[in-house]
């Protein structure tokens, strides 16, 4: 296939190609990527999922732990506690943690803290164990606070360097004392939010997992949509995501029923969302809640006041000033003077899925645009993304955007390929969420999604992605959705990164190697191809060009519906004979369902780069394999 790149034409892209998606969905963010290491840390419950004292022991039979709601909670926000008694006054009592499926254990600094009830005169040991052999991997002395305990609850902060590995992460915490040293009545004491973290991304405080942020580090995103995803919603209307509730001191977050199966802790909130975009350079996406539940049930429109303030009080929380307005000194007194920037909102998630009894669809009727007046009146600098797209049906109003969420399976991406090309700058789009996740000829929705990222669903992604760039002055950007998930519970089987406790089974899907290679090599100005001997129609070869910031010329290309190579002659307008480029091919086994199997860890996905020069006519020749994707860009400007 002969191919001619212009040297001009073609249309400026948007700046924030590709990006990141999270919500806190297969216990990707609780057990995933934020760090905490201990699991049901507060014995935060909800109506859904009660408190409980799950992933607690004693530390031996003598000690029995109770959930205890008291008169005296350690706040509001998190009325329960165990509580816990020895039988009898002497040796040792204490409580033990099994972490969420285990803890990774290594020689470096882990920082935790709990908080107690009751007078005790003696100290606490904290140490980190073997689960199978009961081995003591580190441990350290934490000062109990002697006759100044009593009934106000002390907090107590502590690091513990183990000099030892687990093997394996199947390992616990435990907090033990003395019980003749406790001097209550009942010789038992209350113990709440009991937290370890080990080491963190850019050493946080209640950070991040440092191997999760390297891998999401590996994709050169842009951009960051958070935090949902169905999370935004909540199942009901009620239990939307609070973001007020997501902020400040642990104690005062009191967690949510997460739609996805499991309470969550919330310690993943606002603030951390945003240093999470601020440590990967990402742009926000900020959704902000739209009044609409999973259950279908949404907000009246003479009720809809509470809703709209409640988004505008989010993104002064955010950008405010923290002298002058209301939210934005809330933020300075956690400690963030500093506003941050926000430029995207996206009002709500999927609401076209749901919230139209009867044909009335409560979003397009007064949701949406009652939302979008207050903010272009407030905000009016702010991108507003309507949650569904034209592709939904949604009619975008001038100067808003939409949001296109297509799961789909792979024959579906590939023949869709012309789907952008009538899009208007009038109806920009972000692809907020995108993945194959049914086989072709599949069952679709009406079965499970394939168990994994596989090789051709990657590779339909690709060129997804690539009509996407073709139209990278209307589409926003796109990212992958949802990007984590934890081996151990899960509820959503494509992801592009898997993880458990220990960080050496993070492993990375197929779409992952596809997303991370076209998101490197950032096209600002796409090109005009001249296809003059054929592929006009782009099958089996799909491609798009363009130039870089710099000025280097781009090729992003992916084979598909071929059993052969596919030669290519690519030139490009100006670029002299000799010039050289860098050209990376991605390709599969020939099982179009191959799959990165985190159990074994093995990468189906063979990489290569070479350097490639133009030749006589100034063209670059080479092959791309069935079933590939490759990007060649130019090294000489
Ligand atoms: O990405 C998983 C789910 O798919 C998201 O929560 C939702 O927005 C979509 O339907």
């Amino acid at each position: 296939i002969n191919l001619s790149v212009a040297s001009k034409g073609g249309n400026v892209t948007t700046p924030i190609a590709y990006g990141l998606m999270h919500e806190d969905i297969n216990n990707s963010g609780d057990g995933g990527i934020y760090a905490e290491l201990i699991a049901n840390r507060a014995f935060q419950g909800s109506e859904k999922f009660p408190s409980n004292l799950d992933h607690w022991t004693p530390v031996n039979k003598d000690t029995a732990l109770s959930l205890k709601k008291l008169e005296k909670p350690l706040s509001k926000a998190l009325p329960y506690s165990v509580n816990v008694k020895p039988s009898q006054k002497k040796g040792k009592v204490g409580l033990v943690n099994d972490g969420f499926w285990g803890m990774d254990v290594r020689p470096q600094k882990y920082k935790g803290g709990f908080w107690y009830k009751g007078a005790y005169e003696g100290d606490f040991e904290v140490s980190l164990r073997s689960a199978i052999t009961g081995e003591v991997l580190g441990k350290k002395k934490v000062k109990g606070d002697g006759k100044k305990s009593g009934d106000e609850w002390i907090e107590k902060k502590f690091d513990l360097w183990p000099e030892k590995k687990g093997r394996g992460s199947n390992n616990t915490f435990v907090i033990e004392w003395d019980a003749e040293k406790v001097k209550t009545d009942d010789g038992s004491l209350d113990l709440n939010l009991i937290s370890l973290f080990p080491p963190t991304y850019k050493n946080r405080e209640n950070g991040l997992r440092v191997d999760l942020m390297k891998a999401l580090e590996g994709l050169h995103g842009t951009f960051f949509r958070f935090p949902g995803g169905n999370m935004l919603e909540g199942n009901t209307l009620d239990t939307y995501w609070k973001w007020n509730e997501t902020i400040g001191p642990l104690k005062d977050r009191p967690g949510m029923a997460g739609v996805w199966e499991y309470q969550q802790t919330l310690g993943l909130g606002l603030i951390e969302y945003m240093l999470w975009a601020d440590d990967l350079n990402l742009t926000p996406i900020v959704g902000v809640y739209a009044g609409l539940a999973l259950d279908g049930n949404f907000v009246k429109k003479e009720d809809m006041g509470w809703v709209i303030q409640y988004a505008l009080d989010e993104i002064e929380f955010l950008t405010g000033d923290p002298k002058t307005t209301k939210w934005g000194k809330v933020r300075a007194s956690l400690g963030y003077p500093k506003p941050w920037t926000v430029n995207y909102v996206e009002i709500g998630n999927e609401d076209w899925l749901a919230g139209r009894p009867a044909g009335f669809d409560s979003y397009k009727e007064y949701r949406f645009p009652m939302m979008y007046e207050a903010f272009k009146k407030k905000y009016p600098h702010i991108q507003i993304i309507a949650s569904p797209s034209v592709f939904d049906g949604m009619v975008i109003p001038e100067g808003a955007a939409g949001d296109y969420h297509p799961y789909r399976t792979p024959d579906e991406f590939v023949k869709g390929f012309n789907r952008f090309d009538s899009l208007t700058r009038d109806n920009l789009t972000l692809i907020g969420e995108a993945a194959s996740t049914h086989p072709n000829g599949g069952i679709g929705w009406d079965g499970n999604l394939m168990p994994f990222p596989w090789w051709a669903g990657s590779v339909a992604e690709a060129i997804f992605l690539i009509s996407a760039e073709r139209n990278g002055d209307k589409i926003i950007g796109a990212t992958y959705a949802p990007g984590l998930r934890n081996m151990n519970r899960w509820q959503w089987s494509m992801t592009q990164i898997q993880h458990a406790a220990d960080p050496a089974l993070t492993t990375l899907s197929t779409s992952y190697h596809v997303w991370a290679l076209l998101a490197k090599h950032i096209i600002r100005r796409t090109l005009p191809v001249d296809a003059p001997s054929g592929a006009p129609n782009f099958n089996p070869l799909y491609y798009v060009a363009g130039a870089s910031a710099k000025g280097s010329r781009i090729f992003k290309a992916s084979v598909y519906n071929s059993t052969e190579p596919i030669p290519v002659n690519l030139k490009f307008e100006g670029v002299p004979k000799g010039a050289k480029a860098s050209l990376t091919v991605l390709s599969g086994p020939a099982d179009p369902y191959a799959i990165n199997d985190p159990f074994t860890g093995v990468n189906i996905v063979k990489e290569e780069t070479k350097i490639v020069k133009a030749g006589e006519k100034g063209a670059f020749t080479f092959s791309l394999p069935a079933l590939s994707v490759a990007v060649l860009e130019t090294l000489d400007s």
